[in-house]
């Protein structure tokens, strides 16, 4: 990570839709804790600095110019906000000087935010504390204040990390209602929470509700380890699959800090990924598997194929895939675990279609 020079007026500075004001300013209460008000840019502990004509060229340069760092809080009242407006403008004019270092993305829902590229990370702070979200930010900048998010610390120190801690865009949005599934959540805590399990698949035909399952599950953890998630279908509703694993590689990678040349072999790649992952605790989600499957349920893929083998044997972690057809990584308790999801009762079919129904839920 290029380190920000220390001469800037803020460490961070909070860029969000009024709406949220009073969660934000928890946040930059927590951050103050740490910082000091002085070298935090939130606007209510400005106001009389504020109050003065061309107030949008001159914050307009402090963002810019006099932050270390942008915590940008995406909502849907981010995308039509005027005000915002004006402070995206000033993150795209950081992303077009490569400056992305200086800005970090805290998604309080999954609306989509034009000129945001997908494949941008960002932080779901929906079901967050507003202390953990404070430590993540301040984490971004390179302070542990808090030796909680350490509990999983490798023996050797790391360097810190320039991504968030969680990748998440890639997976599909889903609608955060979880109708049922307590024993199949509670099947997923306790490979989580179990050391000697590595691998989990969850097979069930396309619509049953994997992605809803393992969506709702991983929220709950986040925060407790770095999470990378990653579906083999294109973003949205469109049916488009990947036929390889390079672009999920492609991604992993930098998120790791594994400085692999593209052009190194499958397995070279396979074998930086499970090195890595035998030292340090991540969650690793792969949903939607079956696009880089044969019909047996083997992987056609061979850097996948030769990744999970060796996550399967070891890892501090977890993997979590999900498919429509079992893959071929044989059960093998407590390290290797599946779970057959089946179709919700009817009892819960019945509170589905109600749900859908009062809140017209169209997906
Ligand atoms: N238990 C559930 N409660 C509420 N909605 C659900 C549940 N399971 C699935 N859904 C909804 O059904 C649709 C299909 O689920 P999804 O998770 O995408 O299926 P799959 O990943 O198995 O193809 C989604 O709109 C999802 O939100
Ligand atoms: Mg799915």
């Amino acid at each position: 990570m290029t380190q920000p020079a220390k001469s800037k007026r803020f460490r961070v500075a909070l860029s969000f839709p009024g709406e949220h004001r009073p969660r934000v300013e928890a946040i930059a209460s927590a951050l103050a804790g740490t910082l000091g008000r002085e070298k935090i840019l939130y606007d209510r502990w400005y106001a009389p600095e504020f109050a003065r004509p061309d107030l949008d060229i001159y914050l307009t340069e402090l963002y810019h110019d006099q932050s270390d760092l942008i915590a940008v809080f995406l909502s849907k009242e981010y995308d039509e906000k005027e005000w915002c407006g004006l402070e995206w403008r000033q993150v795209r004019d950081l992303l077009k000087q490569k400056q992305q270092d200086r800005l970090m993305y805290l998604r309080i829902d999954e609306a989509a935010i034009r000129g945001l590229p997908s494949i941008d990370g960002y932080l779901p702070i929906r079901d967050m504390s507003d202390p953990d979200v404070a430590a993540a930010i301040l984490s971004r900048l390179g302070i542990h204040p808090n030796p909680i998010a350490d509990q999983a610390a490798v023996p050797h120190p790391q360097p810190p990390a320039p991504n968030p801690r969680s990748f998440t865009s890639k997976l599909p949005l889903v609608n955060p209602t979880l109708i049922g599934r307590d024993p199949q959540l509670a099947f997923l805590d306790q490979a989580w929470s179990t050391p000697a399990t590595n691998f989990v698949q969850i097979i069930a035909a396309g619509g049953t509700g994997k992605t809803a399952l393992v969506d709702k599950w991983f929220r709950r953890h986040l925060g407790e380890a770095p999470l990378f998630g990653w579906s083999f279908y294109s973003q949205g509703t469109s049916p488009d699959r990947q036929t390889s694993s390079d672009p999920f590689f492609a991604e992993f990678l930098p998120w790791l800090h594994l400085d692999i040349p593209p052009t190194a072999s499958v397995y070279a790649k396979a074998d930086a990924v499970a090195a890595r992952l035998r030292d340090e605790r991540v969650l690793l989600i792969l949903d939607g598997v079956e696009p880089l499957q044969d019909s047996t349920g083997a992987l056609r893929d061979s850097a996948l194929k030769a990744l999970l083998q060796e996550l399967d044997t070891a890892n501090r972690g977890l993997v979590v895939c999900t498919t429509r057809i079992r893959l071929d990584i044989p059960d093998d308790e407590p390290r290797a675990r599946s779970l057959d999801l089946d179709n919700l009762t009817p009892e819960q079919g019945a509170e589905y279609s109600r749900h859908r129904g009062s809140t017209g839920i169209t997906c």
